[in-house]
């Protein structure tokens, strides 16, 4: 389904209320968050949830985050518990994604969810998310808005070279500050890092007052799969040198570099920079070499989504 004329919708109070209505009718939007865009429908409206999980080819087993306007929305969906108040009210709205038992009267289709017990929420920061959550009134399904398997979008353009003829409208509201997706954790029993992301996990951890369980390579979020975030071109990673053919993604001061996710070394600005750098970088064919980063705070997830990338692919 190529056929739809995808709206390019302004960030004002016109495209925001063309978006909402969108919503209303059960149209997929396009929406910016500080994270990565997201492909937004109505949650509780099956036949809307169904058309994202056919504009992206998304496999229907792969759950989708729930964005809420704020943490009171909460009620009804899912099971609440301590850890989940600590968690929200420190990082809330933000890069956070918690996962939670689903509540078995919560008038979500049961597509969001692809049937498990559990469901993953986040409040969203980018302000918006926040004005478009707000005049929809209602909780929003969105994966990220790219095709299944391929790098986030991290500006409208990004999203229209991808989903263009597919999807209803696209909010543009520029590039996104954090560049990578949400961080999620699980809390359906001891506290879990399903997925390394836009916060670091040593700030949940010490705001819990604990480490995090890790999953041990089994795929604990079911999107986990191994070849994600595949630009077309092989990816080489930890690379000290540019070889013959190769372009270079630099870190740090490193000469040579066709592009440099941060000359600085600033894993912050790195994480903003990730996603489009690899879709600058990605010509089809020219192997990618990518410097080394190091693995502490967002550079968890810098080097999670690098290996993703660089996974041998089915
Ligand atoms: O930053 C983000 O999280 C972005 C923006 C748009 O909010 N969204 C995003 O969605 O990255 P998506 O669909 O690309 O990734 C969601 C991940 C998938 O790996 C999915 O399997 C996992 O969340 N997930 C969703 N519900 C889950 C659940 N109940 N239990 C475990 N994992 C879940
Ligand atoms: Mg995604």
């Amino acid at each position: 389904m190529t056929d739809l004329a995808t709206l390019r919708l302004d960030a004002d109070d016109r495209g925001l209320d063309r978006a909402a209505a969108i919503l209303g009718k059960g149209g997929l939007v396009a929406f910016p968050t500080e994270t990565v865009y997201g492909l937004g429908a109505d949650a509780c409206n099956g036949r809307a949830v169904a058309r994202i999980f056919a504009a992206k080819g998304r496999p229907r087993f792969n759950p989708l985050i729930v964005h809420l306007a704020d943490a009171d929305a909460v009620r009804g969906l899912v099971a609440w518990s301590d850890m989940a108040e600590t968690l929200a009210s420190r990082f809330w709205p933000g890069p956070l994604t918690l996962v939670l038992p689903l509540l078995p009267d919560s008038p979500l289709s049961p597509l969001v969810t692809a049937e498990l017990p559990s469901l993953a929420l986040r409040v969203p920061a980018h302000p918006l998310a926040r004005a478009l959550l707000a005049r929809f009134g209602g909780p929003v399904a969105a994966p990220s808005a790219n095709p299944s398997g391929r790098i986030s979008p991290t500006s409208a353009a990004h999203v229209a070279a991808g989903l263009s003829g597919r999807i209803e409208a696209i909010l543009d509201g520029g590039p996104c500050p954090v560049g990578l997706e949400s961080t999620i954790i699980g809390l359906t029993d001891t506290p879990r890092l399903l997925r390394p992301g836009g916060l670091a996990s040593e700030e949940i951890e010490a705001a819990l007052g604990r480490p995090l369980a890790r999953s041990g390579g089994e795929i604990t979020a079911p999107g986990q799969l191994a070849s994600h975030y595949a630009p077309a071109a092989p990816v080489r990673l930890n690379a000290h040198e540019k070889r013959p053919g190769e372009r270079l993604l630099g870190f740090g001061t490193v000469p040579g570099a066709d592009l440099n996710l941060s000359p600085a070394g600033d894993p912050t600005e790195a994480a903003a920079n990730l996603f489009a750098m690899l879709h600058q970088i990605d010509d089809g064919t020219a192997p990618i070499a990518v410097s080394p980063i190091p693995e502490t705070g967002l550079g968890r997830a810098i080097n999670d989504r690098l290996r993703r990338a660089a996974a041998p692919r089915d």
